[in-house]
């Protein structure tokens, strides 16, 4: 494979250090890439000769943006809910079981379709790496479907059966937990990475959850948890105590929220958009980040409560509204997505990583914020390849 070099780049986000929230800026920079990984990165002046090259005066170049929260495998539409929501009712966990219908209903390639529509969109936004999350199945069958339809796309893929109790099981929730403990767990084996639960009322309790996810534990899947989305409980305690490598949503937290959270390392994934979606209060960053927490940002994509695709939306709202700065909702949406993956090796651009990048049209970084909704991508590359580029339709 022909080496390639991107030179002349106006500032190159590395986040090469292995300190959170620094983004590791070089002017006038260069990065060179061959066979998907990239080889050499510095300032122009200094590249070695390649094959081919890119000239990116006047633009930006930042990691790929790694998305580590969406569940983009359901069918259906809830526009009429995000409608209602907006004239004052407000989000429950109650229509998920709406989606769960409609993803039943579905084939397999309308499953597989709308995914594909969605992670195109990802691309020509930026991403170059995303979870997928299960959870609108519900049945051994439509969860495993979820699962390796999903694999088509990512090898980090999630069982979230534990998403809500569905409707057959309303008057007998432990034979569901039953289900998924002893069926759903041992078939999802080999096929995804993670466990996840929505421990929230209306959803999974403290007790619940916590017999899915050790469970969960035993057969060696890594755990994640919706943690405190609709109000605050001891879901992040049980994240802690579990070991897992994130909590998601975070909206709602307190002191010693923050201290397990840091003490354990477990990175707290926000979603900004879902507070858009969903007419909330947003959760404040800033002091999770002062209290030492390892912070990513996602969007949450799904149709109930943040449908979005869009990493640089979500920049822009958790500056708006979050209390990050710039540099820390960047290194948020890249490094902080790896690591809520437990994946060190991408959300930077450094010698022997995957050549995962955005090329931006513009002379800052920091238009991602400034320019909300205006998409400034040129060309997306995954593992050196071009998933993405304005000029090719
Ligand atoms: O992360 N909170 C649980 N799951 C999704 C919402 C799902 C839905 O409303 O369909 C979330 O927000």
């Amino acid at each position: 494979m022909p080496s390639t070099l991107l030179r002349n780049i106006k500032q190159l986000v590395t986040n090469s250090s292995s300190a959170p929230f620094q983004i590791d800026l070089i002017e006038d920079g260069a990065v060179l890439f061959e066979d998907g990984i990239v080889k050499w990165v510095g300032q122009s002046a200094d590249a070695p000769d390649s094959d081919i090259l890119i000239d990116c005066s006047n633009q930006v170049v930042i990691p790929g943006f790694v998305d580590s929260h969406t569940h983009l495998i359901f069918g259906g539409d809830r526009s009429a809910e995000f409608a209602a929501r907006m004239a004052g009712e407000s989000y429950s966990a109650g229509g998920i079981n709406f989606t769960v219908e409609k993803t039943r209903e579905a084939t397999d390639d309308e499953l597989r379709l709308n995914a594909s529509r969605l992670i195109a969109e990802m691309y020509s936004s930026g991403t170059t790496h995303f979870e997928i999350k299960s959870g609108y199945g519900l049945t051994l069958e439509d969860e495993i479907r979820s699962l390796k339809i999903a694999r088509e796309f990512s090898e980090d893929v999630t069982l979230m059966a534990a998403h809500v109790v569905p409707n057959e099981y309303a008057e007998d929730r432990n034979a569901y937990l039953s289900l998924i403990v002893e069926q759903m767990l041992p078939a999802a084996k080999g096929i995804a990475k993670f466990v996840d639960v929505f421990c929230e009322t209306g959803a999974f309790s403290i007790e619940e959850s916590r017999t899915i996810l050790q469970a969960a534990k035993n057969f060696g899947f890594q755990l994640k948890i919706h943690a405190n989305q609709l109000s605050r409980s001891n879901s992040v305690a049980l994240a802690s105590e579990l070991s897992a490598v994130s909590a998601d949503h975070v909206t709602h937290f307190n002191d010693e929220d923050i201290k397990n959270l840091c003490d354990n390392e477990i990175v707290a994934t926000l979603l900004p958009a879902t507070e858009f979606s969903t007419n909330s209060a947003y959760p404040d960053a800033k002091r999770l980040i002062n209290g030492g927490v390892k912070v990513a940002i996602a969007t949450n994509c799904n149709p109930g409560s943040s449908f979005t695709t869009s990493m640089p939306f979500c920049i822009a709202v958790a500056v708006r509204e979050m209390n990050f700065s710039i540099e820390e909702a960047l290194w948020a949406a890249t490094k902080g997505g790896a690591l809520a993956l437990g994946d060190s090796s991408r959300g930077s651009l450094q010698a022997d990583g995957p050549a995962d990048f955005v090329i931006l049209d513009a002379p800052s970084y920091v238009h991602l914020a400034y320019r909300p909704g205006v998409n400034l991508v040129d060309s997306t590359y995954k593992n050196g390849e071009l998933v993405f580029s304005k000029g090719k339709k």
